[in-house]
């Protein structure tokens, strides 16, 4: 077809968060199950993390909306020049409609071609991936790739829920990627993958025949149900994983790339995949003390830090990489 160009770069135009004011703090938690700032800090190293208002929001979309107005303003685009949204989301505000098509209402963006892509915390790696290749194809300009999830409204805030209670966060935060004509710039490599026999180790019931083995209980019904070892262990062991299989993917090493731009889950996940590579904590920023584990948007909102403090510049390789419920797992690596 005349209008595809096979061969073209890709370009992160801009970016943008969008977070909700209230801060829940280790202290407030403390007040409201059986745990300890000190447990909390050592174990996750998390000290607070925003959350939304169940009666008064910002909801997923409006959260989705106001973080992919900052990346068009950042791009220096107007909401009519996008020609197709992805949202990375598992918690859409409704079954129907997504979360894409009202964020694309919200913000005027015409017909835009709108949609949501659930893969849990690897949502925004997935999504980035797919949107990057439907740019490149040429079929599609200016990209907007939003990752957003008010986790928050499944956990449960008592001693029986803490295990979830305490890692979880609410947050917005998207790209815009755009083509452009050097060829050398986007995706160097990718990696997605999933393994649904995991699925019983992070879940979200919603009757009583979705429970595995003889777990039932009433109380744990559309509440995050998370055997955080077992995660913890799957995390551990495909975090290196998948860096290794991206960078041979790529023919780099792990010191060609500047940014490993993680997904927040534990602070000892990201240290042992420092310790492993032997990287400097700059090269692998962790900002989770700030947010918690924030989903689908925590690998795009580290990098939005590393932006507005002057971090990234073009010539640099960022590596995102996230794993999550399904079980899913992934990178995304690029040339910027
Ligand atoms: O995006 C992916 C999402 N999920 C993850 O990445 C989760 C990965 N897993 C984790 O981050 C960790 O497993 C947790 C932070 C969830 C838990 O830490 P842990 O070091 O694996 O603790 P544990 O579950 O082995 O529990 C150790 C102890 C237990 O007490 P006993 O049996 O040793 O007396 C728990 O009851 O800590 C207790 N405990 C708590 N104590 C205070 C569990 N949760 C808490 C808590 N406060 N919130």
């Amino acid at each position: 077809m005349s209008f595809v160009h096979a061969h073209r770069g890709v370009r992160i135009a801009g970016c943008g968060s969008s977070l909700p004011e209230r801060r829940l703090t280790n202290a407030d938690l403390e007040k409201m199950m059986d745990t300890s700032d000190e447990w909390i800090v050592k174990r996750t190293g998390i000290s607070e993390r925003r959350v939304f208002d169940r009666d008064h929001g910002p909801s997923t979309a409006k959260l989705g909306e106001q973080a992919l107005r900052e990346a068009l303003a950042d791009a220096d685009l107007a909401p009519t020049d996008l020609d197709l949204l992805v949202v990375a989301t598992m918690t859409a505000d409704m079954p129907t409609p997504g979360v894409g098509p009202t964020v694309a209402a919200a913000l005027e963006c015409g017909n835009v071609g709108a949609m949501d892509i659930n893969a849990a915390c690897s949502g925004f790696v997935f999504s980035l991936n797919v949107a990057h290749e439907m740019t490149r194809s040429g079929r599609y300009q200016n990209v907007g790739v939003i990752g957003v999830d008010t986790i928050t409204r499944f956990v449960d805030y008592s001693t029986y829920g803490r295990g979830a209670a305490i890692l979880f966060g609410d947050a917005a935060s998207a790209f815009i990627i755009r083509a452009d004509a050097d060829e050398r710039l986007g995706l160097i490599a990718e990696t997605m993958h999933t393994d649904g026999h995991g699925a019983k180790h992070l879940f979200i019931p919603t009757c009583a025949e979705q429970f595995y083995e003889d777990e039932y209980d009433d109380r744990k019904v559309g509440r995050v149900q998370m055997n955080g070892q077992a995660v913890f262990k799957f995390a551990v062991k495909k975090f290196p994983e998948v860096i290794e299989q991206t960078l041979e993917k790529a023919g780099l090493a792990a010191e060609d790339v500047d940014h490993y731009v993680c997904h927040q889950a534990n602070a000892r996940i990201l240290e042992a995949a420092r310790d492993r590579f032997g990287l400097a904590p700059e090269r692998l920023t962790v900002n989770i003390d700030r947010y918690g584990n924030t989903v689908a948007a925590s690998c795009p909102l580290v990098f939005d830090e590393l932006k507005q403090a002057g971090r990234v510049e073009p010539g640099q390789k960022v590596m995102f990489i996230a794993f999550g419920a399904g079980l899913t797992w992934g990178a995304s690596l690029w040339q910027l």
